[in-house]
């Protein structure tokens, strides 16, 4: 098993990646902190890992709160009943959440979490690949309003996040893939080795060899932890993770959140930034294609069809917030492994960078 450790002001909490570390009930219990425990979760996670997580918490009083599967149901409406079921449970304020499953999940539990009582502990416990090296790390938390996504929530720190690897073996290929779209965004900024050994060792990441999983895992989870160490509110280099994402959000909003996974968008978005950057002389052609081919290695997507309107893209992009002024802030490559944070591109070089991603 191997452990990283996140500190957020004065809190310090562990993520442990390892396999079965799920039904091992000596660890989870260590974060639990009274008997009284929810669990939340969706009917697919819960077929496959509610029980052995109840037998690891055998010694507790555990509830479960089953949300239905779907970033539709990340909602105040869901998080209200997570509300109800508590108070008619008479959940105290030592009362544990325990999120069980992907970034959907862990966003709502955490964020009920967050607002129980003014804040009572939780456990985070990721089954997606995005999950595990994104979400449930860095205490973002939040529900979608219909009018935006991820637009009512708080920085809430977890107990403990616990990435149990054998729960990848379950996961539908498109959303492993979706979840590399991430790991290899950690390449990117700030560690070209990790991008590397990503290329190296890509068919074993595929077959989800455990060992391969295991370090890539650590890998992502110790960057994101020294960038929310130093920045928890990205007023400042936080911003970095944000890589190929004002153009990701902007490509997911035109497919209706239905078309794209976030990582898929992800994967395309950050191909924009990479051409953008290459288009002025910031890093060479070969990089971009490189990238490219690792992209395509994990049957990420690379274009959008040509119908998309790069004029509406760009609004969107424009609305975005994390733009700090009428200007957009992007996050581009400048070498190997390196990014900056820039407002220095206009409309049309921006424009320029979308349709040269058109299939
Ligand atoms: N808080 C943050 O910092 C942060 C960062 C990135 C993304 N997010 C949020 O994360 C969410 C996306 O997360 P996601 O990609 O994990 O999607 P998800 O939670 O919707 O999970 C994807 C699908 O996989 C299923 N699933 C989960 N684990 C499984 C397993 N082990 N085996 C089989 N099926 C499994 C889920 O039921 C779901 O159908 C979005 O809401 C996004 O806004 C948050």
């Amino acid at each position: 098993m191997k452990q990283v450790s996140v500190s957020v002001d004065n809190h310090q909490y562990p993520i442990f990646i390892g396999e079965n570390l799920l039904s091992s009930g000596s660890l989870i219990s260590d974060y639990i902190a009274s008997d009284q425990v929810l669990i939340v979760t969706n009917p697919t996670v819960k077929e496959l890992y509610l029980q052995p997580l109840k037998d690891a918490l055998s010694s507790f009083q555990v509830e479960v709160f089953e949300m239905s599967d779907g970033e539709v149901f990340k909602s105040l409406e869901t998080f209200e009943k997570i509300m109800q079921q508590m108070l008619l449970k008479g959940f105290r304020r030592n009362a544990t959440i325990v999120a069980l499953g992907g970034g959907v999940v862990g966003d709502l539990a955490g964020f009920s979490a967050a607002c129980y009582q003014r804040g009572i502990p939780f456990v985070q416990v990721p089954t997606t690949l995005l999950a595990m090296v994104d979400s449930s790390v860095g205490g973002k938390t939040a529900v979608n309003h219909p009018l935006a996504k991820n637009m009512i929530g708080a920085f809430y720190q977890p107990q403990a996040v616990i990435a149990d690897l054998t729960c990848l073996s379950s996961l539908p290929a498109r959303e492993f893939s979706a979840g590399m779209a991430e790991v290899i965004k950690y390449g990117l900024i700030t560690d070209f080795t990790l991008f590397e050994f990503i290329e190296q060792q890509s068919t074993a990441l595929l077959a989800r060899d455990a060992k391969a999983l295991s370090s890539i895992i650590e890998r992502c989870c110790q960057i994101k932890a020294e960038v929310v160490n130093a920045d928890e509110r990205e007023q400042g280099v936080r911003a970095i993770l944000n890589l190929g994402h004002t153009f990701g959000h902007a490509i997911e909003k035109a497919g209706n959140y239905r078309h794209w996974l976030h990582g898929e968008a992800v994967a395309i978005g950050t191909m924009m930034a990479f051409q953008l950057a290459c288009c002025h002389g910031l890093i060479e052609q070969s990089y971009v294609e490189r990238l490219e081919t690792l992209f395509l290695a994990f049957n990420l997507p690379t274009k959008v069809p040509s119908s998309t309107n790069a004029d509406e893209l760009f609004e969107t992009m424009r609305h975005d917030k994390k733009n700090i002024s009428d200007k957009i802030r992007l996050i581009v490559p400048n070498g190997l492994g390196t990014v900056i944070i820039t407002e220095q591109f206009d409309r049309d070089q921006i424009t320029q960078a979308i349709t040269s991603c058109f299939d």
